[in-house]
C-alpha cells in the first residue's frame, strides 16, 4: 500500500502534529507574548505590518489556500520575523477545535467572504457558534475585530453579536492604535468601497 506523502511545513509555517488535539500557544510561538490571530489572512499584507510594528506580540495567520500560506510564509521568511507563523487550516474549525481556551488577546476577521445569497448564508463565519468559540478562545479583556465591506454582512454581524450578548462594542475611530489595510481593503477601497468594523471585547 502506498503511503501518504505528509508536506514539509514552510519556514514560518506552525504544522501540528494531531490536528485533533488542542494546541497551546506555547507549541506555536517559543515566545510567551501575547496572541493575535487573523483569520483567513489572505497574501498577509495586515499580519505582516503587524508582525514587523509589534515586535513584542505574536501573529497567527489562518488561511486555507496553500498558495497564499506559501507567499505569506516567503515574505516573513524574508523580513526575518520571529513573530509570525502561517497555519494551513479552516478558520471555524481553528477556533472551534484547535487553539486553547483563553489563549488569544485579539482575534481579527477582516473582509471575509460576505456569501451574499441568501441560500448561502449558512455559510457566513459569523453565527452564534462561532461567536461562541471566538468568546471562549479569547483571553479576559480579549478583542475580535471584524471589518467588512459588504453593508448587509454588517448588520447581520451586528444582529448576531446582539443576540449572542456577551461582547462589549468598543469605539473604534480609524486613528485609535496602529492597525494597517488588509490587500483586499486597498483594492475595495481604490473601487471606491465603504469598509464598516466592529471591535468587541469580551465580558
Ligand atoms: C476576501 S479574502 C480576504 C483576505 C484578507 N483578510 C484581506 O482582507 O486581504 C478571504 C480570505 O479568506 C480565506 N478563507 C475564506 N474562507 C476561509 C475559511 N473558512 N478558512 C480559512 N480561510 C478562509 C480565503 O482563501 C481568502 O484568502
Amino acid at each position: 500500500m502506498t503511503k501518504p506523502i505528509a508536506r514539509v511545513p514552510e519556514s514560518h509555517e506552525f504544522m501540528p502534529t494531531d490536528y485533533f488535539r488542542q494546541v497551546d500557544k506555547a507549541e506555536i510561538f517559543p515566545a510567551d507574548q501575547a496572541l493575535e490571530v487573523d483569520l483567513g489572512c489572505g497574501d498577509g499584507s495586515f499580519l505582516l505590518g503587524m508582525a514587523e510594528h509589534y515586535p513584542d506580540r505574536n501573529f497567527l495567520g489562518v488561511e486555507r489556500l496553500l498558495g497564499r500560506v506559501r507567499k505569506v510564509c516567503k515574505r516573513a521568511h524574508r523580513l526575518k520575523l520571529q513573530n509570525l507563523r502561517t497555519l494551513r487550516l479552516e478558520s471555524r474549525y481553528t477556533v472551534e477545535w484547535l487553539l486553547a481556551p483563553g489563549s488569544v488577546s485579539r482575534l481579527h476577521l477582516l473582509c471575509p467572504d460576505p456569501w451574499p445569497k441568501i441560500r448561502h448564508h449558512r455559510r457566513r463565519l459569523v453565527q452564534q457558534d462561532f461567536l461562541k468559540a471566538v468568546h471562549a478562545v479569547l483571553e479576559p479583556g480579549g478583542e475580535f475585530l471584524f471589518k467588512t465591506d459588504h453593508d448587509e454582512y454588517f448588520e447581520w454581524a451586528q444582529e448576531k453579536v446582539a443576540e449572542f450578548g456577551r461582547f462589549e462594542s468598543l469605539d473604534w475611530p480609524e486613528d485609535a492604535f496602529f492597525y494597517p489595510k488588509t490587500d483586499f481593503q486597498i483594492q475595495w477601497e481604490a473601487e471606491g468601497k465603504r469598509l464598516q468594523g466592529l471591535r468587541l471585547r469580551k465580558v
